[in-house]
């Protein structure tokens, strides 16, 4: 239920940013770290459903969902009622020294959205990459190898282990010196792009032969490689996803040379693509899965859940002092009661109903070059000129900035796409309001072409 002050739909009182919002503004850029991007400028002040306010009273719609994070959307009272309830109970005690039920409990809900084949066990964290620090790990501690292969164009998070993964944009590495070592990168399947012409289902055989008959004969020897991890669409790479068949190729692989699978669901996972996660549509099993954003509303925490076969590491080898903190937990459990309770539900079929209007878009408008995606995890991907697919990054941020003007939130991602990813809570009538402000938004942008 909205209240009287409240709306679900956008509402742009003021010129942007309005007065009180410049204030913000200008206090941040006296005191705070220069490194933030923010590609507009946007000051938040109290969210509700899928809709975030400013200072100034305007109302947007958030189809950025603070990074794919607020799954449930924003504040959602059986969240904040969780959140309100375990915090005046116990707010940290040390999961590494000392034990509350909240951490099995959670831990055991995540094992039960794994393949039933295996048994999971899981370790708690607070972010993404430290997800991926602990999975760089685990894999090296498991195989006692430490050769890793990632992808270009992946994003696994700027800390210096999972910032040698990372392969996204130069910027996120420049000036940070040596990385991790023993690090290869190979191409992603990018269908749109794919120098053979293949369709979104069959791109990526050649990157697999290029893994099994160059990289494994003439760079690393497969037994030397601890572990492959792969991003199930890639999400600050541009909303690619990888076809079924690549991921299970990539199991083979991993399967016949005792490598470690690493799914990293940071960004896709968590009912986003319609299923748990996004790996599930191509029925795989991976060694290690990564998860964080969505899982917990926006509540700081991750985890990484691994074949209890793999996580039989020594009292001591791993820790951290924050992960699987009460109150975070009692977030994630209610994000997974709302998710199950039908919100992964209501991605798959707002997801279907936006695709529906928006799939021929690459028809209606010149600039657009490729939708895709899955569920709420959706890519358009912005180009110059249809026929030579020169990306247009100036366009792509203009029609960003439209939108936001129009009072739509939306993120870039990749070099020139941007990213759909809503709170799983959104209803048709939010889809058709966010389609007709991007539509609007792109029409305008390709005027100045
Ligand atoms: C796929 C993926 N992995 C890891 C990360 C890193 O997560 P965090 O920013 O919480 O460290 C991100 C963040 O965008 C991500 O998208």
């Amino acid at each position: 239920m909205i209240t009287a002050t409240e709306t679900k739909l956008p509402r742009i009182n003021t010129a942007l940013p309005g007065p009180k919002s410049q204030l913000v503004i200008d206090h941040d850029k006296k005191f705070m770290s220069p490194s933030y991007m923010r590609d507009y400028p946007m000051v938040a002040e109290r969210g509700y459903g899928a809709i975030v306010e400013d200072p100034d009273g305007n109302a947007f719609l958030d189809f950025a969902a603070g990074i794919a994070v607020c799954s449930t959307g924003h504040c959602h009272p059986k969240v904040v009622a969780a959140i309100q309830k375990q915090a005046a109970e116990l707010i940290h005690i040390a999961g590494n020294d000392f034990y509350h039920r909240h951490m099995p409990q959670l831990a055991e809900r995540l094992v039960g959205i794994m393949p039933k084949s295996h048994h999971y066990r899981v370790f708690f964290g607070n972010s993404g990459t430290e997800a991926v620090e602990g999975a760089i790990k685990l894999a090296r501690y498991a195989t006692k190898r430490d050769k890793l292969i990632a992808f270009y164009g992946c994003f696994h998070g700027r800390t210096l282990g999972s910032l040698s993964l990372t392969a996204s944009k130069n910027t996120q590495r420049k000036g940070f010196g040596t990385l991790l070592g023993g690090v290869e990168h190979i191409p992603y399947p990018y269908a749109y792009r794919c120098a053979l012409g293949h369709t979104k289902e069959t791109c990526g055989g050649e990157i697999i032969e290029l893994l099994e008959q160059q990289i494994f004969k003439r760079l690393f020897a497969p037994e030397e490689v601890a572990a492959i991890i792969v991003e199930p669409i890639q999400g600050e790479g541009g909303f690619i996803p990888a076809p079924a068949f690549f991921l299970q190729e990539l199991q083979r692989i991993c399967n016949k040379n005792g490598i470690m699978l690493i799914l990293d669901e940071v960004q896709a996972g968590m009912g986003r693509t319609g299923k748990w996660w996004a790996y599930d549509h191509a029925g795989i099993t991976p060694d290690i899965v990564l998860t964080a954003k969505g899982i917990a509303s926006g509540m700081p925490i991750s985890a990484f859940i691994a074949k209890e076969s793999v996580m039989q590491w020594k009292p001591g080898s791993h820790g951290t002092t924050y992960g699987g903190n009460p109150v975070c937990v009692a977030s994630a459990l209610a994000t997974m009661d709302l998710i199950e309770g039908g919100l992964m539900a209501n991605a798959q079929k707002v997801g279907d109903y936006i695709f529906g209007k928006i799939q021929d878009w690459p028809k209606r408008f010149k600039i657009v070059g490729d939708i895709r995606g899955k569920g709420l995890m959706i890519g358009v991907e912005i180009v110059r000129d249809q026929e030579t697919k020169e990306k247009a990054q100036d366009l792509r941020d203009r029609v960003i900035d439209n939108a936001f003007h129009r009072g739509l939130l939306t993120l870039s991602s990749g070099e020139n796409s941007i990213r759909i990813s809503p709170p799983l809570i959104i209803d048709e009538e939010q889809a058709d309001c966010a389609i007709g402000i991007l539509e609007e938004s792109i029409r305008a942008a390709e005027k100045t072409l």
